[in-house]
């Protein structure tokens, strides 16, 4: 009898992991190409963190330049006056975009550079340079994805509230027209916000971030504000720009159980939903999370009549950015949430600069995750990517750990659409080296190394990795 059980669960366990091996794709051998023609290969990079030039040619003052300005809410007070001086050397990196065979380029507009104020006067250079770094990517064969935030907002608008003021919605919907007017004829493919969960939670909950804001009920209003002027810029988007693919991006992330203890699945539920669905489940006419966070109920106070209808917006695709898993444990520590992140240092688990862990396997489970929605047509995993200490020597950088990074990534993400999930392009984050917000200069992202003296480029292996992949056969 005993034998006969034992064999039963080594057959069941052979089985099962033959099953998994099948499903598996092993990153080593892995080519870009099992992707399909049609798939999608981009870099992706923000205003803020590039561009520079923060006071030049009109442009205003946003609350990422305030907040850097303001000594000890950065790393070694670093900032992004000048960052990678993309302002003046975009024809360049858009240059080597393209010799890395990449044919997407995803930039966010600075409202500043536009509207100086946020809202009222229009900086005409601001204006322009947009229109100078489509144009490049036009001439030079790359296709412009335009994000319309990327989390600098005007200082002036911030000084009446920002997000957690529901004028925003108006503020934000002039910005979007105006861009939809001004380059819908040129670009096509356009993204609303970048990660509402990162900047809402961050910079009006934790004060982490610009603009420096906290708690729950700076949480709340700004978490619906956020959506309701995510889904109204969306509406905006597809009235005015003809043939318009509009999306907007979210950071997602897996969530499991500290152990796989039971004990800890509301904890699981309730970052589930905070981190997961607050953002996109509006927009699919799902409203908001309440079955996974009761707590959220307190957003009623600020809806209006009619708000639930507004929220809805049939996005054509949903931006996944993955950069970590989140485990999560039932704990005293904070009242209502009751629910603790377990650090990836105290689980001893393979970590980037940041402490991220790295856990390919978790872009696989999120993109199924989210696959399971039955309103989301098409997804585009708009970030992934990893800091690495880079070196520059002899005018190299071998970063084999990100090109090991970038394969098994990759492998899970082939997984995901073999299996059916409607996954259809990829943008690394980032093109080149960058000001990674609080956490200054140190942490570097990209494929070209950046000489923060001299502001020289060069690309890195992982960058010459991407060419050798992508060169069309
Ligand atoms: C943001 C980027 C950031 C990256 C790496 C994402 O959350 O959209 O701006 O640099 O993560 O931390």
């Amino acid at each position: 009898m005993r034998i006969s059980a034992n064999f039963s669960i080594l057959l069941l366990s052979g089985l099962f992991s033959f099953a998994t091996a099948q499903a598996t794709i092993n990153a080593d051998t892995l080519h870009l190409s099992s992707f399909g023609e049609d798939f999608k290969w981009g870099t992706a990079c923000a205003a803020y963190q590039i561009e520079g030039a923060w006071n030049s040619d009109g442009k205003g003052v946003s609350i990422w330049d305030e907040f850097t300005h303001t000594k000890g809410n950065i790393h070694a007070n670093e900032n992004g006056d000048v960052a990678v001086d993309f302002y003046h050397r975009y024809k360049e990196d858009i240059r080597l975009h393209k010799e890395m065979n990449f044919d997407v380029f995803r930039f966010s507009i600075s409202w500043t550079r536009i509207f100086p104020d946020g809202v009222g006067q229009i900086n005409p250079a601001g204006v322009q340079f947009y229109h100078g770094v489509i144009d490049e990517c036009i001439a030079q064969g790359v296709e412009p994805w335009i994000t319309l935030y990327h989390w600098d907002l005007p200082q002036n608008l911030q000084e009446q509230g920002g997000w957690t003021n529901r004028e925003i919605i108006d503020w934000f919907s002039a910005y979007t027209q105006f861009c939809a007017n001004e380059y819908g004829d040129k670009v096509k493919n356009w993204m609303v916000m970048n990660e509402p969960a990162g900047f809402v939670g961050l910079g009006y909950m934790m004060g982490y971030h610009a603009p420096g804001e906290k708690g729950i009920s700076n949480f709340l209003k700004a978490t619906h504000y956020t959506c309701l002027a995510m889904a109204e810029s969306g509406r905006i988007l597809r009235s005015t720009v003809n043939n318009a693919n509009i999306g907007s991006t979210f950071s997602c992330s897996p969530v499991e159980s500290y152990k796989g203890k039971s004990k800890n699945s509301r904890a699981v539920a309730k970052l589930d939903a905070l981190l997961n669905r607050l953002f996109i489940e509006p927009s699919l006419g799902l409203g908001y999370p309440y079955d996974g966070f009761s707590a959220l109920r307190k957003i009623e106070k600020h809806m209006e009549e009619g708000d639930a209808e507004k929220l809805k917006f049939e996005f054509d695709f949903i931006g996944v950015q993955n950069y970590f898993r989140v485990v999560a444990k039932r704990h005293l520590w904070p009242p209502v949430l009751w629910a603790k992140q377990i650090d990836s240092k105290k689980r001893s688990v393979p970590v980037n600069e940041m402490g991220f862990e790295i856990y390919p396997e978790g872009i696989y489970q999120i993109l199924k995750q989210l696959g399971e929605y039955e309103g989301v047509r098409e997804i585009i995993v708009t970030e992934n990517g990893v800091c690495v200490k880079d070196s520059l020597e002899n005018g190299r950088v071998h970063d084999q750990s990100r090109i090991d990074f970038f394969k098994a990534y990759l492998s899970n993400v082939l997984r995901a659409k073999n299996e059916g999930v409607p996954v259809n392009g990829y943008f690394v984050w980032s093109l080149t080296d960058n000001f990674e917000w609080s956490e200054g200069f140190e942490p570097r992202f990209g494929l070209v190394y950046v000489d923060y003296e001299t502001l020289e480029r060069a690309v890195k292996d992982s960058g010459f990795w991407f060419a050798k992949e992508l060169a069309p056969r």
